[in-house]
């Protein structure tokens, strides 16, 4: 038997942040080579709001880059680019036209970023879901690894699936196989570092709630000195009155490699003037190797270029595959 596999993906709008990386890829990092990995760069989903066209390519670019210079490796990983696999907007359609509009109208994600963009709501934020239910079920995946935000979303993807297997497949032999969220507790909900009880947000307007895994050593210092933190000596991890202290503890704790045990007998003394410089040299020396190696691998074109050409080969096979099963299943024609 070979392994089991894990597919995931981010969206290319905006610089990726710390979230992204404690949420998502550094799990992927250390989870991917015991599993037949895939990750995908989710342009599709980037034109859901209101996008650049001159910069829609270059984000791709830079997100697969930043996938490598994490740590993916492409003996136990495919990279590939959403939009060039068309299988994913075909599925994409089959599943809006069996899936009820209010599941969409319920989505967390949707309401809030409905919210946010008042007119001007795509239908395509509305159908958002449903695209991601056509990107993880085209693999058939054994699990999802992502962040705490979209759990909703690997619900409603199992949910299409099952439809589809019930009204679609045979008892014994369901079309679809349904995944499992991976989802881990450290690092799965990352805080905006001005307002710890909202989530860091690649949409957040002010750049000073994230720290992009791209910020140079001066701006991390700065972002770190100005963030929100609470008038209160000695820092402990989960009181709920003090949301900016428990975020910044746990991210003190991820990026120095130390248990909560340990930091939470460092800091229980400390004030923030003591404390922030911690963070700051820990962030640092995590992101800095993660900077040398994004902007080698970036400065040879040529080579993102065919790593991108043998993942939409690979994973084109697959998920046409799995295209022609679902189809087959609804009911439609072979071509010859
Ligand atoms: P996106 O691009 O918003 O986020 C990418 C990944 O980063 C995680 N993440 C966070 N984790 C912890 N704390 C945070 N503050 C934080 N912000 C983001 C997310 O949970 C995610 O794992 N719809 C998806 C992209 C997508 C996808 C998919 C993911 C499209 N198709 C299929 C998995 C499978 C999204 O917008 O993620």
């Amino acid at each position: 038997m070979g392994k089991p596999r894990i597919l995931s993906g981010i969206q290319t709008t905006g610089d990726l942040h710390l979230g992204n990386y404690l949420g998502a890829i550094r799990n992927w990092v250390e989870i991917h080579r015991d599993y037949d990995s895939f990750f995908f760069m989710a342009d599709l989903h980037a034109i859901t709001v209101p996008h650049d066209r001159t910069q829609l390519a270059a984000n791709t670019y830079e997100v697969a880059a930043m996938y490598l210079a994490c740590g993916i490796e492409l003996e136990h990983a495919t990279i590939f680019v959403q939009s060039h696999v068309p299988a994913h907007a075909e599925l994409a359609w089959l599943f809006n036209c069996i899936t009820p509009l209010n599941w969409l109208e319920d989505m967390v994600q949707f309401k809030e970023k409905a919210i946010k963009q008042s007119e001007n709501v795509s239908a395509g934020l509305l159908t958002y879901p449903v695209l991601q239910a056509s990107d993880i079920l085209l693999y058939e995946p054994d699990k999802v690894p992502v962040g705490e935000d979209q759990k909703q979303h690997l619900e409603l993807t199992r949910d299409i699936a099952a439809r589809l297997n019930y009204l679609f497949g045979k008892e014994d032999q369901p079309v679809l196989k349904l995944p499992e969220p991976m989802i881990r507790a450290a690092g799965a909900r990352v805080m905006s570092l001005t307002d710890g009880t909202r989530k860091m947000s690649k949409s957040d307007p002010s750049d000073l709630s994230r720290i992009n895994l791209l910020d140079p050593p001066d701006l991390i210092q700065h972002k770190i000195k100005r963030c929100k933190t609470d008038p209160i000596r000695g820092l402990v991890f989960d009181d709920s009155e003090r949301p900016e202290c428990n975020n910044l503890l746990n991210l003190y704790m991820i990026l120095s490699n130390q248990t909560k045990v340990a930091v939470a007998a460092e800091c229980q003394d400390m004030g923030w003037g003591n404390f922030k410089p911690l963070l700051t040299e820990a962030t640092i020396a995590t992101l800095q190797p993660i900077q040398e190696k994004y902007h080698a691998i970036m400065a040879d074109e040529g080579y993102i270029q065919s790593v991108l050409k043998d993942g939409r080969e690979k994973a084109g096979a697959i998920a046409n595959q799995t295209l022609a099963k679902v189809k087959a299943a609804l009911g439609y024609s072979v071509p010859l």
